[in-house]
């Protein structure tokens, strides 16, 4: 890994991690929608009263306030140059080991398990679609914005749920009665169904909230991937619920977006169920991996 530059100082307070502990158990066997998450609650229920509840809540006040129109466009200038360090996909992969999403109310595993497990489910019910087993693997490299090469940005600048700017925030987005403190929810130029877009305008033209999503989405399309317009959709969307999971937005989408919906709908219940406990043998699936990412990615990515 070669780091080309020093970072540019945001003024953000860097937020405190959860260290991942590790887990013992170690299970062999197939993908089956499990009911419970890790915490023997429903997936993605930030109501329950669980131990990670009350930071989860705190995390989207500040994402809701602080993710407006203006911020998302200084960001994606910013990281847009991709001038902060030159890894592989599989370095990637490996520089993410220590960090923990306390956005996510149903893991507190290292990403890189969430990663193979992703990958891995979607590798045995999807067999041929060995871009989408990629896909999996590398949805959430994004993540590593929150490590000091990049910055060290704030949880609530990198991961959770994400929504378009520049127009109304949807009601069905988590804890939407937050908005409120955002500037732009009084702002008439935002604040409207359509704000700054049109109907049918598609999603390329829409400003989503900053997150992991939209940079690797710019990571990998910087670096020419090779890989299929529907894995940029999942790995740009692949956190917009509002979209995917609440049908909200549909007046923005346009036909592409449509196609490619259904590959990320597909996608999103391996990347949701497959959190778990399992454990996968990392050496052991590697040299498949490696292999993708020769095939749909140079040696070296600029990030
Ligand atoms: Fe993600
Ligand atoms: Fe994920």
């Amino acid at each position: 890994m070669t780091i080309l530059i020093e970072q540019p100082h945001f003024g953000f307070k860097v937020d405190e991690k959860i260290p991942g502990d590790k887990k013992e158990l170690v299970l062999d066997g197939g993908f089956v929608v499990p009911q419970t998450n890790a915490f023997g609650q429903t997936f993605r229920d930030y109501d329950a009263e669980g131990e990670r509840q009350p930071g989860v809540e705190s995390f989207y006040r500040i994402n809701h306030i602080c993710q407006t129109y203006d911020f998302v466009k200084r960001m994606r200038e910013e990281y847009g140059k991709l001038n902060r360090v030159e890894m592989s996909i599989w370095e990637c992969c490996e520089l993410l080991n220590n960090v923990v999403d306390e956005s996510d109310p149903d893991l507190d595993e290292p990403q890189i398990e969430h990663l193979l497990q992703t990958a891995e489910a979607i590798r045995k019910d999807y067999p041929n679609e060995d871009w989408l087993h990629l896909t999996g693997l590398i949805h959430d490299l994004g993540k590593v914005l929150l490590h000091p090469i990049f910055g060290e940005l704030p949880q609530w600048a990198v991961v959770g749920d994400t929504f378009p700017v520049g127009c109304a925030f949807d009601e069905s987005i988590v804890h939407h009665k937050y908005f409120k403190e955002n500037p732009d929810y009084n702002n008439p130029v935002y604040n409207t169904k359509y704000g700054v877009y049109s109907e049918g305008c598609g999603l390329n033209n829409v400003m989503m909230s900053w997150g992991h999503d939209d940079y690797m989405y710019l990571v990998a399309k910087e670096n020419k991937t090779t890989l299929p317009s529907a894995a940029l959709f999942i790995i740009r969307y692949h956190s917009f619920y509002a979209l995917h999971r609440s049908g909200a937005y549909r007046h923005l989408i346009n036909e592409e977006d449509k196609e490619n919906l259904k590959w990320l709908q597909i996608f999103n219940k391996y990347d949701l169920y497959s959190k778990s406990k399992v454990q996968i043998d990392v050496e052991k699936v590697k040299p498949y991996y490696t292999s993708l990412i020769e095939k749909y990615f140079p040696a070296k990515l600029k990030w």
